[in-house]
């Protein structure tokens, strides 16, 4: 029920302002998170709640497969913001397995504008190919593709000329790549961090190294 929330809410500002009366004048008086978190819209995958984030301390973006999409507007202005006004030192892309977006990608069928949304997915899926787990694993080649979806958008990020400009600058911005297991509740390093102009490059690496093997 609606009303649940609000009595849910109540209590839960009932006890900040008791364990610290100053609470929400401190939060109110300034926004200084150190993070910028680019998440699934996926309800499950909560920023604040995973990661042990109080109010105030990670700015977050989420959209259906952790996508960014190099003329998305909206992701755009959230990461002038944190880069240029708040100063955020890392940008965290958080997948997860058993994303909704990633299946609805791979799965053939049509579902509506979605389907242009979730076209990068299928590119990247289609680039790597043969070096991805058969169609005879599907679970584990589904998964594959959400890994190396969250590293080919750290690699778009880090190409992004927010990004670009800020390392010119000397801005000591790091992306990472991460991903969380919806079974089991932890976040994984899928170690494609990106800290500089020379790692944008790697970061495009897919990790399953087509690129090596020559595709
Ligand atoms: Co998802």
């Amino acid at each position: 029920m609606l009303s649940d929330l609000f009595e849910h809410n109540r209590r839960w500002a009932d006890e900040k302002r008791r364990d610290d009366p100053d609470y929400f004048r401190k939060l109110a008086g300034l926004q200084r998170p150190e993070y910028l978190w680019i998440g699934c819209s996926d309800s499950r995958v909560p920023a604040n709640v995973i990661t042990g984030l109080e109010p105030g301390e990670v700015f977050v973006h989420r959209n259906v497969a952790n996508l960014v999409h190099r003329a998305d507007v909206n992701l755009l202005s959230v990461l002038e913001f944190a880069v240029e006004t708040l100063e955020v030192k890392h940008v965290i892309v958080c997948g997860h397995y058993g994303c909704g977006g990633v299946r609805a990608a791979m799965d053939g069928n049509r579902h509506g504008v979605i389907d242009h949304w979730l076209q990068p997915i299928r590119d990247i899926a289609d680039g790597c190919g043969e070096f991805l787990p058969g169609e005879d694993d599907r679970e584990r080649r589904l998964d594959r593709i959400c890994e190396i979806n969250v590293q080919a958008q750290v690699a778009g990020l880090a190409r992004t000329p927010i990004i670009q400009s800020a390392w010119k600058r000397g801005r000591a911005i790091a992306i990472h790549g991460w991903i969380y297991g919806l079974d089991d509740g932890l976040l994984r390093n899928l170690e494609c961090s990106a800290s500089g102009p020379g790692d944008a490059v790697k970061a495009g690496r897919c990790s399953c190294h087509c690129i090596d093997k020559g595709q």
